[in-house]
């Protein structure tokens, strides 16, 4: 088999993924793709950086030799824990990751005041300290750890009155006291309409699918490694958990209708 025609492997804690796999497949439709979740394990945000390197790397191993010709770690958390890494070890895949979309919503608005939800350890590890200090002096930004927002997705609840409840409690600090809501989890975006709704229309949303979805199609190109067949790929789910709850959940996400 040709090169090009490999799928790319897509990874995450868990089923949050699919929200990058679905801005991959929107803008590569022609590509083949292997989407790798440890919904077994989730959440990752949680955990010691250790434990998140060694599930990372191992499920990484799994997809490099199932013979993807490129990866993505469509998780913030696993990203920030292990992009360098990953790297070092496999220097001839193209590895391309996530971080929480600040870039947009700082020059959303001048002066802006943007709240970045992540997990614990996207906010606690020294890439995020980086990116917020790239941006400090542009606009005022709160960072906001979301420990337990994973586990409703995970049990596919995207619009309970749990969820609800949740999420304004989480937000009673901000409400009406900010501009932009960064989306720095991969889970995040299946429960964006009820983000959207607790914090009015006048909030503008942003997440980081859409750019890494581009920087892997830029990646590959620069290799000589895009699918060019003009047929529509195929997409391949699998999960640690092995049951068909978790793909059918993986596959209902895939085929949500985009909000925005
Ligand atoms: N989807 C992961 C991310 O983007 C986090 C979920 C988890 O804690 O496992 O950070």
């Amino acid at each position: 088999m040709e090169k090009s025609q490999a799928p790319i492997g897509v990874f995450d804690s868990g089923v949050g993924g699919i929200s990058v796999l679905r801005e991959l497949v929107k803008l590569m439709p022609e590509e083949n793709y292997i989407y790798y979740g440890d919904s077994k394990h989730a959440p990752y945000g949680s955990k010691t950086l250790d434990e998140v390197r060694r599930l990372t790397g191992e499920h990484i191993e799994y997809l490099v030799k199932s013979g993807v010709k490129a990866v993505v770690i469509a998780c913030n958390t696993a990203t920030s824990a292990a992009i360098d890494l990953l790297r070092e070890k496999y220097p001839d895949m193209p590895i391309v990751g996530i971080e929480p979309a600040l870039k947009p919503a700082v020059l959303y608005k001048e002066n802006a005041k943007v709240l970045v939800m992540a997990t614990p350890m996207t906010i606690r590890e020294e890439k995020f300290h980086h990116l917020m200090k790239l941006y400090e002096n542009q606009a005022t930004i709160y960072p906001l750890s979301c420990p337990g927002l994973p586990e409703f997705v995970e049990a596919g609840n995207l619009d309970g009155a749990d969820l609800e409840q949740f999420l304004r409690e989480l937000f009673v600090p901000y409400l009406g006291k900010v501009d932009a809501v960064v989306l720095g989890c991969t889970h995040y975006p299946f429960v964006r309409p009820m983000i959207q709704k607790i914090f009015g229309n006048d909030v503008a949303i942003f997440d980081g699918g859409g750019g890494t979805a581009r920087e892997l199609h830029r990646r590959m190109k620069e290799c000589g490694i895009l699918n060019t067949t003009g047929k529509k790929g195929v997409v391949r789910i699998e999960n640690s958990k092995e049951t068909p709850e978790e793909i059918n959940l993986c596959e209902k996400l895939l085929s949500l209708p985009e909000v925005r």
